[in-house]
């Protein structure tokens, strides 16, 4: 598999009062085009600036984020800016939408922005993206009008409006109940199956257990990593994956 997104002895350090406090200690990651990849780890040990160094997002102290061999501290403003817009899709615990806007005008709000494209055609990969989700009945309900997980996949189909090469998620299931849980990542492992690369940030084993690479962070640094096959969608299957990934974070102390 061909390597997509290299972090590189990233370094990061936060400023607390007169002290700097290194959050990322030189963390070196590669992700491949298409791989399906979890980050576990204590609270404050990192994930979530890892996944802001990776994808961007926020720039590094030291070290390098290299993405289809651009590095990512040499672009400009705009360039960058282009480059997450066009090759990459975020995912939070509780999607960030507008209140006054339906789900279907919230979807589509960012890519209504881009004068280069066809408004008829971004409502029409909106529907096709929330049919394919579920939601597709769901368009023009108000935000609040919805549940956590109907609300999470809609979040989903915004992130998928510009055909991203890597989904990046922090927490995307944090705020559900394990049932939506479970359905979220099947359609994580959905998109993941079309080819496109998913980066998930979880503290439930049995999100983790669904990707083929865990990265186990403690103290701002990969301590431990499990590699796994790919999920066969059964529930013995996931039973025995849950079981490595507990018994792995139970080995490292986390
Ligand atoms: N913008 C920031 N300013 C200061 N400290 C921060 C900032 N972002 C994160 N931190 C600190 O860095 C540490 C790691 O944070 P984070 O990456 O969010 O951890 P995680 O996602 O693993 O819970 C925490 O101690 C947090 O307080
Ligand atoms: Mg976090």
């Amino acid at each position: 598999m061909k390597t997509m997104l290299i972090g590189d002895h990233i370094v990061k350090s936060f400023r607390e009062g007169a002290e700097k406090r290194n959050v990322l200690g030189g963390v070196s990651v590669e992700i491949d085009e298409g791989e399906f990849v979890a980050v576990m780890g204590p609270s404050g040990s990192g994930k979530s600036t890892l996944m802001f160094a990776l994808s961007g997002t926020d720039s590094v102290d030291n070290g390098q984020v290299c993405f289809d061999g651009r590095e990512l501290s040499k672009l400009g403003e705009n360039e960058l800016a282009d480059l997450r817009r066009t090759q990459m899709g975020f995912v939070f615990q509780q999607p960030t939408m507008l209140k006054n806007l339906n789900i279907l005008d919230n979807i589509i709000l960012l890519s209504m922005r881009d004068g280069s494209r066809n408004p008829a055609e971004i409502v029409e990969k909106a529907r096709a993206l929330m049919k394919r989700v579920g939601i597709a009945e769901l368009e023009k309900r108000d935000i609040a009008q919805v549940s956590g997980g109907q609300l999470q996949r809609a979040g989903i189909c915004r992130a998928l409006m510009n055909n991203p090469r890597i989904i990046f998620g922090d927490e995307p299931t944090g705020a559900l109940n394990s049932q939506s849980a479970q359905e979220i990542m099947d359609i994580f492992s959905e998109i993941n199956a079309e080819g496109t690369a998913v980066m998930l940030v979880t503290h439930d084993a049995k999100v983790a257990a669904r990707t083929e690479r865990i990265m186990f962070m403690r103290d701002g640094i990969i301590a431990s990593e499990l590699k796994l096959p790919k999920f066969n969608g059964t529930g013995t299957d996931i039973d025995e994956r849950v079981k490595q990934v507990t018994a792995k974070m139970r080995e490292i102390g986390i």
